[in-house]
């Protein structure tokens, strides 16, 4: 999940100083808010704070993050001129500064805590480059992958090959295990992921330096849970549109899941916390290989006591299984 961000009064006082880009290429910074959510929750482990369009910047597709907005790519790829001019890129020569933000945190987390780092997967970050900013039909990228197939691939192989760089990068500076955040693949059907994710993914997992825990995550993604374990990864994510059990039934036991309790619960008070956060782990029956979290990130409306009783009764409640 995603846990440093604006539910964080002290990530607020530091957005009054910095913009969102400026806080991701100061490493001090970046480090400090990494820390935030691992000092004041006790979560039991730290997520590197960053963003997954880093890695397009040296595209020079006008990446900013407008406030309020999100992401916005100024000049968004829409067609086969804009894929033949792309270039493998190194993302070492453009996002250091994120390796550096992982050395400084590894440095200040006790070494009881694990580092997360992350990386988008090929298919989210296409996804924003061709639509330009967030989208509810992502036609603009369909169109592409139906209409110019060989210029949906050239873009595919080229994220992959910086996306798998920029992760080795990362565990070379100290992250212990990386996530592929594939947001938004569930708006494809099984036969699209099929025929214009999976390898790609699958080369980006291939790529990751051995015995670094891969958790691989998406939302949406029910119908496509046994593509996404095929495309590899060692804990695959759920969100809270399925049950825990039958998708962990279906993925099969001998890999992980992460999830999966709906961020909105938060919104409401312990009581319901403790209801919802009961019935996964009675859904995961304390079998080893469930990793507790939200089906997705905190949203920003969230009192932050919530998420500190959801940490709490966490603890409490798994705790007590043998
Ligand atoms: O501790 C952490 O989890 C923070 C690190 C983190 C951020 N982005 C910081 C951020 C992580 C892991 C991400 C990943 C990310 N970024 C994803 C994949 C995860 C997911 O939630 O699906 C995606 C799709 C993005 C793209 C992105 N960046 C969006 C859609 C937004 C806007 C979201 C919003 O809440 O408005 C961002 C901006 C962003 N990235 C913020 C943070 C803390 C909020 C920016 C702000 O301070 O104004």
């Amino acid at each position: 999940m995603r846990q440093a961000g604006r539910y964080l009064p002290e990530y607020r006082a530091m957005r009054e100083r910095y913009g969102f880009l400026e806080l991701c290429k100061n490493p001090d910074a970046a480090t400090e808010v990494t820390l935030q959510p691992v000092r004041r929750l006790g979560v039991d482990a730290a997520i590197l704070f960053a963003d997954i369009l880093l890695i397009v910047e040296p595209l020079g597709v006008g990446l900013e993050f407008a406030r309020g907005e999100g992401p916005v790519i100024r000049h968004p790829i829409r067609g086969e001129t804009d894929t033949v001019r792309l270039k493998p890129f190194d993302p070492e020569d453009a996002v250091g500064f994120v390796f550096e933000t992982v050395r400084l945190v590894r440095r200040a987390l006790p070494p009881t805590v694990p580092l997360i780092g992350f990386a988008g997967a090929p298919f989210t970050v296409a996804s924003y480059l061709v639509e330009g900013g967030p989208s509810r039909d992502y036609l603009h990228t369909k169109r592409l992958m139906y209409e110019a197939p060989d210029a949906w691939h050239r873009l595919m192989d080229v994220l992959a090959e910086a996306t798998a760089r920029y992760l080795n990068g990362q565990i070379a500076a100290g992250a212990q295990a990386v996530q592929l955040f594939d947001s938004w693949v569930g708006v494809l059907g099984p036969d699209d992921y099929r025929a214009f994710v999976l390898p790609h993914t699958r080369a980006v997992i291939q790529k990751l330096t051995p015995g670094t825990p891969v958790i691989h995550f998406g939302t949406g993604t029910a119908a496509l849970l046994p593509l996404m374990r095929a495309a590899g990864g060692d804990v695959i994510g759920l969100d809270w549109r399925v049950d825990l059990d039958a998708a962990w039934g279906a993925l099969g036991h001998d890999v992980g899941v992460q999830g999966n309790l709906d961020p909105a619960v938060l919104l409401a008070g312990p009581a319901l916390i403790r209801e919802r956060v009961r019935a996964i782990l009675d859904r995961a029956g304390g079998r080893p290989g469930h990793i507790f979290n939200l089906g997705h990130g905190v949203l920003q409306e969230t009192p932050v006591e919530h998420v500190q009783a959801l940490v709490d009764i966490v603890h409490e409640l798994s705790d007590r299984r043998p």
